[in-house]
């Protein structure tokens, strides 16, 4: 299965302690940074843009994962490629251009991803396979961290992990959305490699550090 990387979401700390959060992550041990950026118009929620993660890369050197739940997200790449972003992930459902977007995304050198919502098919896989580098399956409908996970994910990220080892080349697997200690073990079970989560680091009672090493815990145990 390889190592599970954890991707804590931003979205579900203090706004007002970007830096400080961006250092406990680290400290715990979590590979990557979550950016939920929503412009209002994809999904109904508005969070922050290329100026935070900007901000932050100047003092932390995590994997800045930016998921771009915006309409034209291609309008964007370069912006978020100079504030530092390392892998660009963009709504299936926001691309007229899918390929092009996701080559222009490589070619700002960054990693490429694709966010697929709930309802979307795995069959916008079928000629991009090549162009990706990370496969996001949303296990909640994307707008706002503390919702549920949807059960019928756990068999499209089995049936997603099929295609991508049939890929010529590593394309991480990732979910997001009510990614927990009781979800996440069967997340991983059905092939993720790289796990969100917001409410469940931020909110543990123990904090960023202990949510962290529990949900860690929790998919060794799965
Ligand atoms: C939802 C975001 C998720 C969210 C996860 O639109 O893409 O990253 O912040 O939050 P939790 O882990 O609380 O569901
Ligand atoms: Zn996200």
């Amino acid at each position: 299965m390889g190592d599970v990387r954890l991707a804590p979401s931003l979205l579900a700390s203090d706004f007002g302690q970007f830096a400080k959060t961006a250092a406990e992550c680290r400290a715990a041990g979590a590979e990557f940074l979550h950016f939920d950026i929503m412009d209002g118009h994809f999904v109904p929620n508005l969070t922050f843009g290329p100026g935070v993660l900007a901000a932050l890369r100047q003092r932390s050197d995590a994997e800045f994962d930016a998921h771009l739940m915006i309409e034209r997200p291609e309008q964007w790449i370069e912006e978020f490629a100079k504030a530092g972003a390392n892998r660009l992930t963009v709504q299936a459902e926001a691309c007229i251009h899918l390929q092009r977007t996701l080559a222009e995304i490589r070619r700002a050198g960054m990693k490429a991803g694709l966010a697929l919502n709930p309802a979307t098919p795995l069959h916008v896989l079928d000629y991009i396979l090549d162009d990706l580098d990370l496969l996001l399956i949303m296990t909640v409908n994307p707008g706002f961290g503390g919702q549920t996970y949807i059960p019928a994910m756990t068999e499209k990220i089995r049936q997603a992990r099929t295609r991508l080892d049939a890929a010529r080349h590593e394309i991480l697997l990732e979910v997001d959305g009510g990614i927990n200690g009781a979800t996440a073990p069967e997340t991983v079970a059905a092939g993720a490699n790289v796990l969100v989560a917001g409410s469940s680091i931020f909110a543990h009672p123990g904090g960023v550090a202990e949510g962290v090493r529990s949900l860690r815990e929790a998919c060794r145990a799965g």
